[in-house]
């Protein structure tokens, strides 16, 4: 069975065809992430711009790439939400009309769900039920999942979502955007206890919060004035950011699989390609006994193959959207 999958929840304007939930034939995604830069952020309506402009472009790339006519693919996947809506709409928009078009079923699907399923495209062995942590700019959450239409959240950020605190503190320190990578990199030369940053963590829950430290990075900048002179201490900032941030992800993490006696761990979204995050669940996997799934890195981030392969499995099941479906966000 031949899915493509669209996503335009973001920035990234993508389709890919995946033939039963596993070959990726075509990965095509188009970033708007250069028109972004300048504001240290993203801009909702140049998104949707972006998307409206490139969508037919990047479908028909995704074909070609593929070696298929607009006629084979057997369904039509799309992100239907959480994200921006204009520039979910985008893509909603465009998925009915092909698919209508076509005379081919739409299936319409959960970004968050269709993250964790990034790892499953290399993976054949992962299990149910097991934990899921979608680490993303828009969200911070672990799961517990039983199946692919039955997840349950266990915990969730109360404000900003991790990927937002790496972009936050990379812009307080006049970094650029997007700050994630800018960090990781930064924070490998840089001493992690070299500043003292709390990141707390919410007694009685599995719930995250990332704006107290944010803030406290803010304020120790705004203190040292001396930093732009002293590159080092940048270097520890965002070390020392990073490893307080990142630690209280991988201490739920660890309660969440211990509360439910899981040993499975399927991790998504953005942040999922942080190096120090994939070292952290690497020590703890082995010291805790579970074993952890993470995507390859070209597949962190949003893409329309985690969209198609997932809607495989969803169709099997029966699931299927009718032509007046609209953005979930
Ligand atoms: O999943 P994604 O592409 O979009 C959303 O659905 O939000 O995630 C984007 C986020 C950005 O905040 C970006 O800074 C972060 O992922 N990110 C990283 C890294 N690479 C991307 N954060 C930390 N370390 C990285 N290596
Ligand atoms: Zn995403």
């Amino acid at each position: 069975m031949l899915i493509l999958g669209i996503e335009t929840s973001c920035d990234e304007t993508a389709a890919s065809i995946v033939k039963d939930g596993k070959e990726i034939l075509s990965n095509v995604i188009s970033s708007s992430l250069e028109y972004h830069k300048k504001y240290g952020g993203v801009i909702p309506e140049v998104a949707s711009r972006h998307h409206a402009e490139n969508i037919d472009k990047v479908v028909a790339g995704s074909l070609k790439e593929a070696g298929i006519k607009i006629e084979d693919i057997d369904k039509v996947a799309v992100t239907q939400g959480p994200g921006l809506v204009g520039a979910l709409l985008c893509g909603i928009s465009f998925a009915k009309a092909l698919a209508f078009a076509i005379n081919k079923p739409l299936l319409g699907v959960d970004h968050l769900s269709a993250h964790l399923y990034s790892p499953f495209l290399e993976n054949s062995d992962i299990k149910f039920p097991f934990i899921g942590l979608v680490i993303s700019g828009g969200h911070t959450r672990l799961t517990l999942v039983e199946d692919f239409d039955k997840i349950k959240v266990l915990g969730d950020t109360l404000d900003d979502a991790i990927g937002e605190a790496f972009d936050k503190v990379a812009k307080i320190l006049g970094l650029g955007y997007p700050g994630g990578p800018i960090i990781d990199r930064l924070a490998k030369q840089g001493d992690p206890k070299g500043i003292k940053f709390n990141c707390r963590e919410i007694k009685g829950t599995l719930d995250f919060s990332f704006s107290g430290i944010k803030t406290a990075v803010l304020y120790h900048v705004r203190d040292a004035r001396h930093m732009a002179q002293d590159t080092r201490h940048m270097e520890d900032i965002a070390a020392s950011f990073q490893e307080s941030s990142l630690k209280v992800i991988v201490n739920n993490t660890i309660k969440a699989l211990k509360k439910y006696g899981i040993a499975t761990l399927v991790v998504g979204g953005g942040v999922s390609a942080n190096s120090r995050f994939r070292e952290l669940i690497k020590k703890e996997s082995s010291i805790n006994d579970f074993k952890a799934y993470f995507p390859p890195i070209k597949l962190c981030q949003d893409n329309g193959a985690m969209v198609a392969g997932l809607a495989y499995h969803l169709y099997k099941k029966g699931y299927r959207s009718s032509f007046d479906i609209t953005a979930n966000i």
